[in-house]
């Protein structure tokens, strides 16, 4: 059985109860139901010094981050990689899905170490032993307008998710961070604060899409607008790791967005329709900078730019919203 068969076949025979999540707050922040369920557990779980945590606000990369993380881990070997799907390589700790299933904290406590895990928690949310472990965290931070555009489409085909309402509600509830995991602007800037007295290596999403790098310029025409290869370079540094050109290459070509977009291990298919309906909308659904343009309206882009003055004032944090 491949491993794209066993993924799909852990869930066949779960009743999933498919319904929207009901939200909680956690000291001001929307969590859903489940998760708040077992906050005991999440605040206390252990996290060991080599555990490496990827960290970012929903739909700002988290998928294409840990894709790379797992390539460099691995030396490039795609088999490898292949090993399971990307939450089982990489568990996402506060994720509850069913009763029947591991939750994320339990494939995590499960997993031998060096283990490299996944957060959606905002700085002040994340458990204190990933702290005073002095963990390396990698997080990924999207300009919010991109960001907002992904969210509500990702809402609109996970049927787990809270209801978005329509586009002008849920721009709304982003905006006052009335939605899952909290506000944006306090998710960017509580980890951009945190970099300073932690081990973070903070990147962006649109240096990853797109940075001028000599060396790629001639495959310009066959890669338009696609070029990470020095923010790849920044994460293996960071993780003290030296690869050959050759697997520096072939982790470009993988992470790329039309190959993971045919990747069923990190593409989301394996997760059962009925949840996740990428016919409404796919979880790979454009990788691009600046798609908010065909969202916004020009009133909605003057309200959402003096939002974002009034609410990001102070900090020396700024986004590319087009490249
Ligand atoms: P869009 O909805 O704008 O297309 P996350 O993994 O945090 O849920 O983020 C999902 C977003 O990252 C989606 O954005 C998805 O298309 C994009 N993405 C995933 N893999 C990517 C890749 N290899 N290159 C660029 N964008 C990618």
């Amino acid at each position: 059985m491949t491993k794209l068969e066993l993924a799909k076949k852990k869930m066949e025979h779960v009743d999933w109860d498919v319904t929207r999540r009901e939200t909680v707050e956690v000291g001001g922040v929307l969590l859903t139901k489940q998760t708040c369920d077992i906050w005991d557990k999440i605040w206390a779980f252990q996290a060991k010094p080599d555990d490496l945590l990827i960290a970012t606000y929903a739909k700002a990369g988290t998928t294409w981050t840990q894709e790379i993380v797992d390539m460099i881990q691995c030396d490039g070997d795609i088999e490898k990689c292949k090993r399971a799907s990307i939450p089982d390589r990489q568990p996402f700790i506060e994720m509850v899905t069913r009763k029947t299933l591991p939750t994320g904290l339990e494939k995590a406590e499960a997993m031998p170490s060096p283990r490299t895990l996944k957060t959606h928690l905002p700085v002040q949310l994340v458990p204190p032993s990933f702290w005073e472990q002095n963990c390396k965290m990698i997080y990924v931070a999207r300009n919010g307008k991109d960001n907002l555009v992904s969210y509500y489409h990702f809402h609109r085909m996970h049927q787990m998710m809270p209801e978005p309402g329509t586009w002008e509600e849920f721009f709304e509830k982003f905006i006052a961070g009335k939605v899952l995991w909290g506000s944006w602007y306090d998710h960017v800037k509580g980890w951009w604060e945190a970099k300073n007295n932690y081990r973070i290596l903070y990147l962006f999403y649109e240096d990853i899409k797109e940075q001028p790098d000599q060396y790629c310029a001639h495959m310009r025409n066959n890669l338009p607008n696609w070029n990470p290869r020095h923010e790849i370079q920044k994460i293996m540094q960071f993780l003290e790791k030296e690869l050959e050109k050759e697997v520096l290459d072939k982790i470009i070509h993988y992470t790329q967005f039309e190959v993971m977009k045919n990747n069923p291990l990190a593409n989301y298919t394996f997760v059962p329709p009925e949840i996740m309906d990428h016919t409404i909308s796919p979880f790979m659904r454009k990788g691009t900078v600046g798609d908010w343009k065909n969202y916004f309206t020009v009133a909605q882009n003057e309200r959402f730019d003096s939002e974002y003055k009034q609410k990001m004032a102070g900090t020396s944090l700024t986004f590319r919203v087009e490249l």
